[in-house]
C-alpha cells in the first residue's frame, strides 16, 4: 500500500531537488549578510531543524573554528545577541511558531538574520522587515523537502564564509552523487531489512561527529512509521546504552553506522570496539557502511538510505509515512 503518494515519495527527485535548490539565484542575501561573522546559528524544528545538525556536523568535520548553534527552540541563546552572529531559521512551511519565534527576537533585538522557506509567515515578516528570504522549492511535506532546505543553507554559508566556498561546492556536487547512490543501493542491498525494523524498536549506534544521521533516522522513523527509534551516540552510549546487551530483548533491533571518513581515528576504535562486543553478546548488528568520500556525502547517503527504510517500514505496518496527525493537533494547539 503507498496510500497514493507513490513508493518513496519525494526521494527519487531528492537529486534533482538538491540541484535546483542549490542553484538558487541568492544576489539579494549575498548583498544583505554581514561581511564577517563570529559564530553561525541555525534554527527550526523537525525536517527544518535537521538541516542545523547536518551543517554542524559537516562544518565541524571540515575544521571550522567558529561555533555553529543548532537552535530548536523558542528562543535563541542569550550570548547570540552581544556577538557577530548570523542566523539562519529554517522552516519548510515558514510557519512553525518556534522558529518564527526566533525570527522575531533577531528581528527586535537587530541581530542580522537570513530566512529559509518555501512561504508563509517567515516570507511575510521577512519581506515587512527586509530580512532576506530565500524561497525554496516544494515537497510533499518538510521532510522530504530536505535537499531544498539544505542546500541553499549552505549557500547563505558560503556567501558568509567566502574561504569554504570551494570547498562546499566540491563537496555538495559529491553529496548529490552519494544521493543517486543511497536510493540504487537502498533498492538492491538494503530494502529487507525493513522487514525485520517493522514494530522494532531500533537502536542506532552512530559515531558522535555523524550524529545528524542518527537523530534524522530517528526522527523518519517516528514520523513516516509512526515508530520509536532509540539514538545512541559513540562514545557516550559505550557509558550506558550498551549495557542492555547482557540481557536479550526480542524486541529490538540495532543499525550500527560504520564511516569511512573516520578511518584511522580513534572513533574507528569505538565503532569497532562496540561491534565486537556486541556480537559477543549475540546482538544480531544491521551494519551501515557509508559511501560518499566526504562527510557531507556520507551524511547525505546515510539520511537517504535510512529515510526511505522508514518508508518501506511504514507501509510493511499499514501506515501512510505522510500523515503526522498527533504533530498537526499539538501544532494547532501552540500555534492558538
Ligand atoms: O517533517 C515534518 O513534517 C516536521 O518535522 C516539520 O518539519 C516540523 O514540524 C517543522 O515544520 P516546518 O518544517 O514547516 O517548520
Amino acid at each position: 500500500m503507498t496510500f497514493g503518494h507513490g513508493s518513496y515519495i519525494d526521494y527519487p527527485r531528492w537529486p534533482q531537488l538538491a540541484r535546483e535548490a542549490y542553484s538558487l539565484d541568492l544576489s539579494h542575501v549575498r548583498e544583505n549578510v554581514p561581511e564577517y561573522v563570529e559564530g553561525i546559528v541555525i534554527s527550526g524544528m523537525g525536517g527544518s531543524g535537521i538541516v542545523g545538525d547536518i551543517v554542524r556536523d559537516y562544518l565541524t568535520f571540515l575544521g571550522y573554528d567558529k561555533p555553529v548553534i543548532v537552535v530548536k527552540d523558542l528562543q535563541l541563546p542569550k550570548f547570540v545577541a552581544n556577538r557577530k552572529f548570523l542566523v539562519v531559521t529554517v522552516s519548510y512551511s515558514g510557519n512553525t511558531t518556534e522558529t518564527i519565534r526566533c525570527l522575531e527576537e533577531c528581528i527586535r533585538r537587530n541581530i542580522p538574520v537570513v530566512t529559509v522557506s518555501t512561504g508563509g509567515k517567515l516570507e511575510e515578516l521577512a519581506r515587512q522587515h527586509s530580512v532576506p528570504h530565500v524561497k525554496i522549492p516544494k515537497a510533499t511535506a518538510p521532510r522530504y523537502g530536505l535537499p531544498c532546505l539544505l542546500y541553499p543553507t549552505l549557500r547563505v554559508v558560503e556567501l558568509v564564509e567566502r574561504s569554504l566556498a570551494s570547498k562546499i561546492r566540491e563537496h555538495v556536487e559529491a553529496s548529490i552523487k552519494a544521493i543517486e547512490e543511497a536510493i540504487e543501493d537502498y533498492l538492491t542491498h538494503v530494502k529487507e531489512l525493513s522487514r525485520k525494523l517493522v514494530n522494532k524498536l531500533a537502536m542506532i549506534y552512530v559515531p558522535q561527529p555523524l550524529i545528524s544521521i542518527g537523530i534524522r533516522f530517528k526522527n523518519d522513523m517516528n514520523e513516516n512509521a509512526k515508530q520509536p527509534v532509540v539514538v545512541c551516540p559513540l562514545p557516550e552510549s559505550e557509558h550506558n546504552d550498551i549495557a542492555i546487551h547482557a540481557r536479550k530483548h526480542d524486541f529490538l533491533e540495532v543499525v550500527l553506522v560504520r564511516s569511512r571518513s573516520l578511518a584511522g581515528t580513534e572513533y574507528e576504535k569505538h565503532v569497532n570496539a562496540v561491534e565486537q562486543i556486541l556480537r559477543q553478546y549475540g546482538v544480531d548488528i544491521h551494519a551501515l557502511d557509508l559511501k560518499g568520500g566526504n562527510v557531507l556525502a556520507e551524511i547525505m547517503y546515510g539520511i537517504t538510505l535510512l529515510g526511505m527504510l522508514t518508508i518501506d517500514v511504514a507501509h510493511l505496518a499499514g501506515i501512510d509515512p505522510v500523515k503526522i496527525e498527533v504533530i498537526d493537533n499539538v501544532k494547532k494547539y501552540v500555534s492558538k
